[in-house]
């Protein structure tokens, strides 16, 4: 099986840039930037990454993200990850980004910006890699800090799809980014947001109701309130499910636990991704292979969670469709 999902056509739809940045780049950038971090050798920081909740990674994160600094940093950071994409066969990725991670510490919204995107149009002329772009606002923070944001990304509206909704979700109600949500959707960017993965159902009941999302990141404690798991089905909605993400931050406390077999049963369209690979210990290949073996899944379920990837991607409906014929002969030929 492994070798199956390792040749399976997929897209990864959640997916933090800042999340992919593995101990080995975080070195080398740290180094050629004169920035000191706080450990000695790549297995010390493996050994950092146990967390206990969500609050625990991003303490970790933003202090890894700290040593981007120049253009050239952010280019490393996405390259390096699309080329793990290309030898996956994930043949498209819709990739988040976290300006404010960046601008908070006086890096310019264009270097981030410019970098990310310069790694995505080589990827996809080299490495065959198509991508898509997700402006993350940081929930801990203002509405206003993130209107501040929306300003700042006007200038380069037409590479960037979507927004997002990330960072410490509770407390944080998705309510609280209603009129930045607004005045973003009238820029046109399609509105998504974490919900669900720690904050309980009424957080997802605001994140379709008052933002409109079209896609709920991570989105597991939606299975709280049937009535909500009807309307997500209702709305055909889809959920990007990250197991190794869930595990690593005790959402789920074992995979064998996990409900992407309940959400699938439920009529629940869900995909699965890596989240933030580098922290997480796997890559989504690995996220496949594992949910897989935990609970028992048929080729056809992992087939049906490929094909949910193109099918929930922002990709215009004839790319999709290339996509998924692409899976689609690949199955016929595997099953
Ligand atoms: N949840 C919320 N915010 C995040 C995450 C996550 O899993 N990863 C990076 N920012
Ligand atoms: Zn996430």
């Amino acid at each position: 099986m492994k070798s199956f999902i390792a040749q399976l056509p997929k897209a990864e739809l959640h997916l933090h840039i800042e999340g992919t940045f593995e101990p080995s780049l975080m070195f080398e950038i740290a180094n050629r930037n004169n920035i000191s971090i706080p450990f000695n050798s790549v297995e010390e920081i493996e050994k950092a990454y146990k967390f206990d909740c969500l609050q625990d990674f991003l303490d970790i994160y933003y202090q890894g993200a700290g040593v981007l600094i120049h253009e050239q940093d952010f280019y490393d950071l996405t390259y390096s990850y699309l080329e793990k994409c290309a030898a996956q066969n994930v043949r498209h990725t819709e990739i988040m980004f976290d300006p404010q991670t960046h601008t908070e510490r006086g890096v310019s919204f264009d270097t981030v910006i410019n970098g990310i995107v310069r790694a995505c149009e080589d990827a996809k002329e080299k490495l065959g890699v198509s991508s898509l772009l997700i402006m993350s606002y940081l929930r801990h923070l203002s509405e206003e800090a993130a209107f501040e944001t929306l300003k700042h990304s006007l200038p380069h509206k037409e590479k960037i799809t979507a927004i997002g909704l990330d960072s410490s979700e509770k407390g944080n109600p998705p309510s609280k980014f209603k009129n930045v949500f607004e005045a973003s959707v009238k820029e046109g960017y399609i509105p998504l947001a974490h919900a669900g993965e720690e904050g309980d159902a009424d957080y997802v009941w605001e994140a379709i109701d008052i933002l409109g999302i079209k896609r709920i990141d991570h989105g597991n404690n939606s299975l709280q309130d049937d009535k909500l798991v009807e309307e997500i089905v209702k709305r055909d909605l889809a959920l990007t499910v990250c197991p190794l993400s869930n595990t690593a931050l005790q959402v789920v406390k074992d995979l064998k636990e996990h409900p992407l077999k309940i959400m699938m049963d439920k009529g629940l369209n869900v995909t699965i991704n890596s989240d933030d690979p580098a922290y997480f210990g796997g890559q989504v290949n690995k996220n496949y292979e594992e949910i897989h073996e935990a609970l028992d899944l048929t080729k056809e379920d992992l087939y049906k969670l490929a094909k949910n990837s193109f099918k929930y991607s922002l990709l215009d409906e004839e790319t999709k469709q290339k996509y998924i014929d692409e899976l689609e002969s690949f199955y016929k030929e595997n099953k």
